[in-house]
């Protein structure tokens, strides 16, 4: 049973990992700006914490086993939006996990750090160098890079998962080599609580999907071994063209307009 903090506590990823967490025997602290839409449960707070106050941050922090950071505009925006809500809440969180004395982070990167990546070179590397793909990409770049500072002057534990597709199910056919089912994502938490490793950690927040474009060896460093495989869905999608062998992992954020969501 261990403490968890998570910023975005009331959006749809923290809303995939709950059950997971609320069965694992965690007791879970939610933050975000508004109530998560699903009812509490006995072991799940919620407190309304701006994700850039450092101060309100390390409040809520102190005696955390892990935090799980997720808040963030999900999609692209304008620079000012990104740099407003995701680059300071990447510095406001890692310095309120440094302030409270918090020793694991686990961060929500995204594929699109790295969209750029055509998909038959991007297990060449257990991880890719960033190759940003939108402002929000570059963004993730950033949360990465200040957990990469706060865990080397700590010596504390963060882990920056590039998630690629979280959801129920996948639902295109890209996602059948992206998706990060929910229950890998509570296997990803259980990691990020257990390793016995300090340091920085890049990892690929996907599930072990016959199609996934990228390397687990990263995941296993840490002890998360995904199980789930989208392949089992792909009959759903045996009408759809398949994607070009050099597709940029970051699908269509690689060609959208910068700066807006279309
Ligand atoms: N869902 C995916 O497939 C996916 C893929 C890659 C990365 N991610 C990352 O995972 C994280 C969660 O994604 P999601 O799909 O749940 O997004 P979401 O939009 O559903 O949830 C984000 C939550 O953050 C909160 N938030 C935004 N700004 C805030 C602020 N200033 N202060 C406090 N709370 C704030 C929102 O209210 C929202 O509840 C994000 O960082 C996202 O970039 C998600």
């Amino acid at each position: 049973m261990a403490e968890i903090v998570i910023t975005g506590g009331a959006g749809r990823v923290a809303g995939f990992i709950r059950p997971g967490l609320a069965e694992h025997g965690h007791r879970v602290q939610l933050l975000d700006l508004v109530s998560p839409a699903e009812p509490l449960r006995s072991s799940e707070r919620f407190r309304a914490v701006e994700a850039t106050d450092v101060d309100a941050l390390a409040r809520a922090f102190v005696g955390a086993d892990l935090v799980v950071h997720l808040a963030s505009h999900a999609t692209e925006r304008p620079w000012p939006d990104i740099r407003d809500v995701n680059v300071e809440s990447a510095y406001a969180v890692h310095e309120a996990a440094h302030r409270a004395g918090v020793r694991r982070v686990l961060a929500a990167s995204s594929v699109h750090a790295a969209g750029y990546v055509p998909s038959d070179r991007a297990a060449d590397d257990d991880v890719p160098a960033p190759r940003p793909d939108t402002f929000y990409g570059v963004s993730k770049v950033v949360l990465e890079a200040l957990g990469s500072l706060y865990a080397d002057r700590d010596g504390s534990t963060v882990v920056s998962a590039r998630i690629m597709t979280c959801e129920q199910e996948p639902y295109d056919v890209r996602s059948l080599g992206t998706w990060l089912s929910p229950a890998d994502a509570v296997r990803l938490v259980e990691a990020a609580l257990a390793t016995d490793l300090t340091g920085h950690h890049v990892v690929w927040g996907v599930s072990r999907n016959t199609r996934r474009p990228v390397s687990l060896a990263a995941g296993e460093r840490i002890g998360y071994r995904p199980v789930d495989d989208a392949e089992t869905f792909a009959p759903r999608f045996d009408d759809l063209p398949p994607l070009a062998a050099d597709a940029p992992i970051g699908g269509d954020f690689t060609t959208g307009p910068l700066g807006t969501w279309w």
